[in-house]
C-alpha cells in the first residue's frame, strides 16, 4: 500500500460555469463548419480508449515517441537539472515514466504533477506512481490547461512537458497563445519539452487514424455520449460515422463526425434545435504536423530558447528541449 499523504490531487472542472461550458459548445455548434472543443473526447471511458489508441498497430506516434524518449531522457534531464515533472494532458503516463526513471537515476526526482482534464485518470495515475517510485510526491491537477494553468503548484528546478501530439491539437491560433501561457507560468532557468508529431507520408497519417479495428472511430463517437451528459443532447451514435483525412494545405488531421442522414437534434440546455444534412461534418479533432523549423519558431515565439532537437531515424516525431531564460 501506498502512503497517502505523498498524494494531493486539486479539482478544478467541477467549478466550470455552466454557463461558460454551454457557450463554449453553442458556439462551436454554430459556426461553420459545424466544431466541438476536443477536451468533451476524454470522459473516463474516452481516456480508456485513447489508451488503446496507443497500442495500435497503425498508431506508430506512442511507440515512437516512447523509443525516442528511453534514448534522450538522462540527457534531458541532466541538462534541465529537473527535481520536479510537471505534464500536461498527461494521460495514463505511460511515456512519463521513462522521464521520472531517468530523474530517479540522477537522485533528483521529487515531484510529479499530472495535469489533465479526465479526474479518473489522473487519481490512477498518482496512486501508481507513489507505489512505483518511492518517495515521490504528486500533485495532480484536474483541469483545463486552456484555462488552469495557474493552478500548477509551485516547486523546485521543473521540468514542463507536453507529450505526445497535444500541441498539434490545438489549432495554429490556440497553439501559440497555448505556448505563451505557459512560458507565463514558469520560473526563469526552467525548461519546457515540447513533443510534436512531424510530416510524413499521407498514407502512413490517415491509417493511425482509420485503425482497422475501429477503436478512433469508437473514440470519435464517445464525443457524443460525453455531450450527452453535459448538455443532455441526445444524440444517436449510429446516425454519425467516423471520417478522419489528412488536409495537405494545412498539414493537419481532421477528424469529423459525419451525419448519414438529415436529422434535426433537439438540445433544450443550449436553447438550439440542431440540423444536419446528410453528408454535413462536425470537426471534433485536428492535429498538426511540423517540421522542426516549425516546432522551433513557435518555442521562440512564445519567449522560449531551443536547446536541443531530438527525432528518430525515420524523423516520424520530434522532442524540442527548450528554456526559459
Ligand atoms: N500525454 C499522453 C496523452 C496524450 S492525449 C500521451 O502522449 O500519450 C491528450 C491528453 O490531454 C489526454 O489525456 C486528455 O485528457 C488531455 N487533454 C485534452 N484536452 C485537455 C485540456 N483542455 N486540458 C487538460 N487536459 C486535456
Ligand atoms: N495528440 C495525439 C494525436 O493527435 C493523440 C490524439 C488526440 C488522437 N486526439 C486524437 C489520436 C484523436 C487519435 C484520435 O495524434
Amino acid at each position: 500500500m501506498s502512503d497517502q499523504s505523498n498524494i494531493i490531487i486539486d479539482v478544478h472542472m467541477n467549478n466550470q460555469d455552466p454557463t461558460t461550458v454551454k457557450n463554449e459548445i453553442r458556439e462551436g455548434l454554430l459556426s461553420t463548419p459545424k466544431k466541438i472543443p476536443t477536451k468533451y473526447f476524454y470522459d473516463d471511458w474516452g481516456s480508456t480508449l485513447f489508451e488503446q489508441i496507443c497500442e495500435l498497430p497503425e498508431y506508430y506516434q506512442t511507440r515512437t515517441e516512447h523509443q525516442l524518449l528511453k534514448s534522450v531522457a538522462d540527457e534531458i534531464v541532466s541538462q534541465s537539472g529537473a527535481e520536479e515533472l510537471v505534464e500536461l494532458g498527461s494521460g495514463a503516463a505511460t511515456k512519463t515514466r521513462v522521464l521520472l526513471d531517468a530523474m530517479a537515476r540522477a537522485k533528483q526526482l521529487k515531484f510529479y504533477v499530472p495535469f489533465d482534464v479526465s479526474e479518473g485518470i489522473v487519481r490512477r495515475v498518482a496512486q501508481e506512481l507513489v507505489e512505483e517510485y518511492e518517495g515521490l510526491e504528486v500533485h495532480g491537477v484536474v483541469g483545463d490547461f486552456l484555462a488552469h494553468l495557474e493552478h500548477i503548484p509551485d516547486g523546485g528546478r521543473r521540468l514542463v512537458a507536453i507529450l505526445g501530439g497535444t500541441v498539434g491539437n490545438m489549432g495554429a491560433e490556440a497553439g501559440p497563445a497555448f505556448l505563451s501561457s505557459i512560458y507565463d507560468e514558469m520560473d526563469q532557468g526552467d525548461f519546457f519539452l515540447l513533443g510534436a508529431q512531424l510530416i510524413t507520408d499521407i498514407d502512413r497519417l490517415e491509417a493511425a487514424y482509420n485503425d482497422s479495428a475501429g477503436v478512433t472511430a469508437a473514440f470519435n463517437k464517445n464525443m457524443l455520449v460525453v455531450l450527452k451528459s453535459v448538455i443532455g443532447a441526445d444524440f444517436d451514435q449510429e446516425a454519425f460515422e467516423h471520417v478522419a483525412r489528412f488536409n495537405q494545405e494545412k498539414g493537419r488531421i481532421e477528424m469529423h463526425l459525419r451525419s448519414v442522414c438529415d436529422q434535426v437534434i433537439p438540445i433544450p440546455k443550449l436553447d438550439l434545435n440542431l440540423c444536419l444534412q446528410e453528408g454535413e461534418e462536425i470537426l471534433t479533432e485536428i492535429s498538426m504536423k511540423f517540421t522542426r523549423h516549425q516546432v522551433e519558431a513557435l518555442l521562440t515565439r512564445a519567449g522560449f530558447s531551443p536547446v536541443e532537437w531530438y527525432t528518430d531515424p525515420q524523423e516520424l516525431h520530434g522532442l524540442a528541449l527548450a528554456k526559459k531564460r
